[in-house]
């Protein structure tokens, strides 16, 4: 039977896909999901995602040990350890570190999307991978895949849906009912692959980005299936799964 793939455009709307009960893919290509994914490539061993500054000051507080990692208006919070950067995270030492992490919109989508069985953390470093695993996961459980765009302070952001496209364009081709909005995101990314880095750049988001500095980030985030793991958020933190 073909696997229905679904989307919803914005974070708020994520408890629609766990009422469809079905494989949810959550997406912050820039940056909060690609940095997850970084941090979790690079050795992290576990990443816990909250809402707000207090939550994390307080888990802290339980936990010395833990990196507290986010940001706040794009930059480091006061007294974090590091701030949303994939490409600093990527090259960090974090060998078996647990991270709290805090960001504007990425953190949320995640959170909201808890009521579902699978929560998948997707990028564009582990579209293959998060790709393949969903598959399995949605097949083995008679379940669709949607994905749940991060975007911006709940307004639809290019990148995360080109992210989708590209997660989208590693299912196999036969194997799949497409909605529309899957479809749309499909054919954008189809028509944006040759120079990605430039589309994603010239988003909204990317131009707030480059603005502020972060065009390092903007490169990283744009690495194409660089990474095997799948992430999942479970139980209060996302663990990766190779
Ligand atoms: C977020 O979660 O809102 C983003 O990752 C923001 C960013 O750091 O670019």
């Amino acid at each position: 039977m073909a696997v229905c793939v679904d989307m919803e455009l914005v974070a708020k709307d994520a408890y629609k896909a766990a009422r469809r009960g079905d494989v949810i893919v959550v997406i912050d290509a820039l940056r909060a999901t690609t940095s997850i994914v970084a941090s979790l490539a690079n050795g992290a061993k576990s990443v816990t995602p909250v809402v707000t500054l207090k939550e994390a000051a307080n888990l802290r507080k339980e936990h010395p040990d833990y990196l507290l990692v986010g940001e706040r208006e794009d930059h480091k919070p006061k007294g974090f350890d590091l701030g949303n950067s994939p490409a600093i995270l990527a090259r960090e030492p974090l060998q078996k570190k647990n991270i709290i992490l805090t960001t504007t919109n990425g953190t949320k989508a995640l959170i909201k999307s808890k009521e579902s069985k699978w929560v998948a953390v997707g990028s564009f470093l582990n579209a293959r991978a998060v790709a393949e695993k969903t598959l399995e996961i949605s097949r083995r459980n008679a379940t669709g895949i949607s994905f749940v765009l991060a975007g911006e302070r709940n307004r639809f952001s290019l990148e995360d849906f080109l992210c989708a496209g590209a997660i989208t364009e590693r299912f196999p081709k036969n194997a799949l009912e497409l909605s529309d909005k899957t479809s749309a995101a499909l054919l954008a990314f189809k028509g944006a692959k040759g120079n990605l880095l430039e589309r994603i750049q010239n988003s909204k988001h990317g131009q707030h980005l480059m603005e502020r500095g972060f065009n390092e980030d903007i490169e990283f985030s744009c690495h194409t299936d660089i990474y095997a793991i799948v992430p999942f958020y479970r139980n209060g933190k996302v663990e990766a799964v190779a």
